[in-house]
């Protein structure tokens, strides 16, 4: 495939998604890679097919000791360079290519091997100097193209259809749009519905929000988008992470940063927060799955010049 905004960095792992010693394929603009971090906490990615009879790497199993992979299929050893492993120490050329990893505030961001043509954002490190991470949340493959699962980020209407039982949003107002390359800002005003005692007991998200939210969005071209908003709980930034997988595939998850004063509240909202983060991105997912091929609108809505920057910055890259 011809890779997706190529000179892109992509976010692609949390380190809490990754575990100890345990490989995890991931896929990125139509190449498999394989990555695992260790005791030490540091993070290896090569490519994920073996050498020598192709076999997927991911299946396979790390020495502890080495730091190394073992294909699953005859058993070859690789150590994080990419060079078989032999005991003997003569031969170190790669036979395998290393993916090359930026690790930083514990996110994995890649280039994939292509020119830099924008940093990593400051974005998250604004995030992490204020907040603490509560979780990972709604981790998913989608079948659907880059460019319409980004579009829906930059979706200032579909709150309306798409999410509208989870919030009950009765309006949505955008106060401003800020754009500055990159990086763009929204300030977003929303109304909510009145919430009866047995609608927040089937869903404890609603007893969080309050009737009236003023939210900020602060968007990273392409990768992420942030949603920050102030709770009676404590303060919320859902960083939303999109890669391209294939052409037809994107890859999402959500770091859900807050910023709490009160342990007992983290602890009692915590599950609820991370499960509403993770409905929101079902009902993305069924909203672009569902999709007929694009074709030019017929119609216009409000605030849709939000979106069609973004796609001016897909299409311009
Ligand atoms: S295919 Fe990997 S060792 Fe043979
Ligand atoms: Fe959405």
């Amino acid at each position: 495939m011809q890779p997706i905004l190529p000179g892109a960095p992509w976010l692609i792992a949390h380190r809490s998604m990754l575990g100890v010693n345990r490989p995890h394929k991931i896929t990125l603009n139509g190449r498999d890679y394989v990555i695992w971090q260790n005791q030490k906490g540091e993070v290896s990615a090569l490519d994920n097919i073996c050498p020598h009879m192709q076999a997927p790497l991911s299946d396979g199993w790390i020495c502890q000791e080495r730091n190394t992979i073992t294909c699953p299929f005859h058993a070859l050893e690789f150590d994080s360079k990419g060079r078989l492993e032999r005991g003997d120490k003569e031969d170190t050329q790669p036979i395998t290519q290393p993916l090359e990893i930026i690790v930083k505030n514990d996110c994995v961001w890649t280039y994939a091997g292509f020119e830099p043509r924008l940093p990593i954002p400051e974005l998250h490190q604004k995030i992490v100097d204020e907040y603490e991470l509560l979780g990972v949340t709604g981790e998913k493959s989608i079948q659907g193209s880059f460019l319409s699962n980004l579009m829906v980020n930059y979706d200032y209407n579909h709150q309306n259809g798409t999410h509208k039982e989870l919030f009950r949003i009765t309006s949505c107002h955008v106060s401003s749009f800020e754009k500055n390359g990159y990086y763009t800002k929204i300030q977003q005003e929303l109304t909510r519905a009145d919430n009866t005692f047995t609608e927040i007991i089937k869903n404890p998200v609603l007893g969080i929000f309050p009737k009236n939210l003023s939210n900020t969005l602060e968007y990273a071209f392409p990768s992420t988008t942030v949603f920050f908003a102030k709770t009676p709980i404590g303060d919320i930034a859902q960083t939303h992470l999109l890669y391209p997988e294939t052409e037809n595939r994107t890859k999402t998850f959500i770091l859900m940063y807050v910023k709490v004063n009160n342990p007992v509240m983290k602890f009692l909202f915590k599950n609820s927060v991370l499960q509403a983060g993770a409905r929101v991105i079902e009902q993305d997912t069924g909203a672009v799955e569902s999709l007929y091929p694009r074709e030019k609108p017929k119609i216009r809505l409000p605030n849709e010049e939000i979106m069609f920057y973004a796609e001016e910055l897909y299409h311009d890259w």
